[in-house]
């Protein structure tokens, strides 16, 4: 396995790749790797010749510097665990490789990023989809990999290829959980014990949504107000937001009568985490 941390040795190793004609699969991530990470790994090894794991904390995605600060950061750890997985390479790039002195061309979309995280994270989705197409540029991948937790940003990218024709087909894959429901994320190393529990919470408003719609309800804002009163039991959860929307528009809907997204996003302490679930 190679460690690649310029960006032209990157795009010469994938040129060698193309000129064997192989396939080139690509699990884009921001490192502190977990359970969610491996499985995309696993998937990718499974599907291509060849698999690129790219490890990049990208600033410009984080709307808040302490976020970014406290974000975990283990990069021999990460590389040992892809090594595991029997991947090719791993792309490691600095900032300054990333963004240069004089970096002033930003990808943004509309309509997709208005809605849940975005609304409530200003220009985060900006800082994905800039990220996103500058490592498809040098990775060239055939497939790229992401976890349906962060649902929204695998719809914003099927949406930006699509829209500027990048050849990558876009596959997601179902979200890894803890044995008790919590949906794995880098950012659960920051709970407390006591935070670990209080996180539940999230899990148990989407199972309550499930339930309600297993049961015919349809009216969004009465599955909406049992989710909200689930999450209030936990005195210390703070509800960032809570949406039923329609799972390819993102729309917020008030009646379900197609396939329906409910998601969402809860501060746990100083630790925002995002959760979803199909209703369909
Ligand atoms: O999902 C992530 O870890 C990041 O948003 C991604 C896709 C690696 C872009 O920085």
């Amino acid at each position: 396995m190679e460690v690649i941390t310029k960006i032209n040795e990157m795009q010469t190793r994938v040129l060698s790749v193309r000129d064997r004609k192989k396939s080139i699969g690509f699990v884009p991530t921001m490192g502190a790797l977990h359970d969610g990470h491996i499985s995309l790994i696993r998937s990718a090894r499974e599907e291509n010749d060849e698999l690129v794991v790219s490890i990049y904390l990208n600033p410009t995605q984080f709307d808040n510097s302490d976020d970014f600060d406290k974000y975990p950061r283990q990069l021999n750890k990460d590389i040992e665990i892809i090594r595991k997985e029997n991947a090719d390479v791993i792309f490691t790039p600095c900032t300054e490789e990333m963004y240069p002195d004089g970096f002033c061309t930003h990808v943004t979309q509309d309509k997709l990023t208005d809605a849940l995280c975005g609304g409530v994270r200003p220009g985060h989705f900006n800082g994905v989809t800039t990220i996103v197409t500058k490592l498809f540029n040098i990775i060239d991948p055939d497939r790229a990999y992401f976890g349906q937790k962060d649902y929204q940003q695998s719809a914003i990218i099927k949406r930006l290829v699509a829209d500027m024709n990048m050849d990558v087909d876009i596959r997601v894959c179902p979200t890894v959980r803890e044995e008790d429901g919590l949906a794995l994320s880098s950012r659960n190393k920051r709970l407390s014990l006591e935070d670990r529990k209080d996180a539940l919470c999230i899990h148990g408003s989407l199972q309550k949504a499930g339930a309600m719609f297993a049961s015919n309800v349809r009216d969004a804002k009465d599955i909406v107000e049992e989710m909200t009163s689930v999450i209030k039991k936990t005195k210390q959860a703070r509800i960032d937001y809570i949406s039923i929307v329609n799972a390819d528009t993102l729309e917020d809907l008030s009646f379900i009568n197609g396939r329906a997204l409910a998601a969402v996003a809860v501060w746990i302490g100083n630790t925002r985490l995002i959760d979803n679930t199909i209703l369909e």
